[in-house]
């Protein structure tokens, strides 16, 4: 089976705008307050660069990141989850926002929620570039959604196969050929 890149499912201006209105909205939910994001790499570093410049530059913005592994080079989640990198800051006592390129399984996300409250943050939301449907591990809702998506594979924007197709710069579907 080759795999090769598809449609545009999310183009970068369609993108472009929903970020600006994510970092409006957190930029509302936390006026008055500081912020601390934790971004799951790899993927969602793009999503990120873009989203902290859409934040209100008064709010005082902390950021550090998580290297989690959960797929390997396969397009279905292996199920285990490994922490590569952990991050550096303090968590007890802060406001965090988790940052993700995609919630697929929901498995990562409720891996990086429950260790960074069980360090103690003092409130915890959820930013997302992608949502796919359905087989939810992550029993809360997310707070900023991107984009809901169909269950198909998508690659660009940061979002890998194999560790390829980061640099795209719009959301493309990977077909299977
Ligand atoms: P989950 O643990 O199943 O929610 O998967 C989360 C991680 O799997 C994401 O952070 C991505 O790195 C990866 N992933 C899930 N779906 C896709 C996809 O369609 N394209 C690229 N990576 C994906
Ligand atoms: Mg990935």
């Amino acid at each position: 089976m080759k795999r090769v890149l598809g449609r545009v499912l999310v183009s970068r201006q369609e993108i472009h705008n929903r970020t600006a209105e994510l970092g409006r909205q957190i930029s509302q939910d936390y006026a008055g307050e500081s912020l601390t994001i934790v971004a799951i790499l790899k993927g969602s570093f793009v999503f990120l660069a873009d989203l902290i410049r859409q934040i209100n530059p008064e709010i005082p913005v902390e950021i550090d990141f998580m290297l989690v592994s959960s797929y390997g080079n396969e397009t279905s989640s292996s199920g285990t989850i490994v922490i590569e990198k952990d991050v550096q800051i303090e968590i007890k006592g802060r406001d965090v926002v988790i940052v993700e390129d995609i919630v697929d399984s929901g498995l990562t996300l409720s891996h990086v929620y429950r260790i960074l409250h069980d360090r103690g943050a003092q409130s915890l939301r959820v930013a997302t570039l992608l949502e796919k449907p359905g087989n939810s591990k992550y029993e809360r809702d997310l707070d900023y959604v991107g984009f809901k998506i169909p269950n198909s594979f998508v690659v660009g924007f940061g979002l890998d196969y194999a560790q390829r197709f980061r640099n795209l710069p719009d959301i493309r579907i990977l077909d299977e050929i």
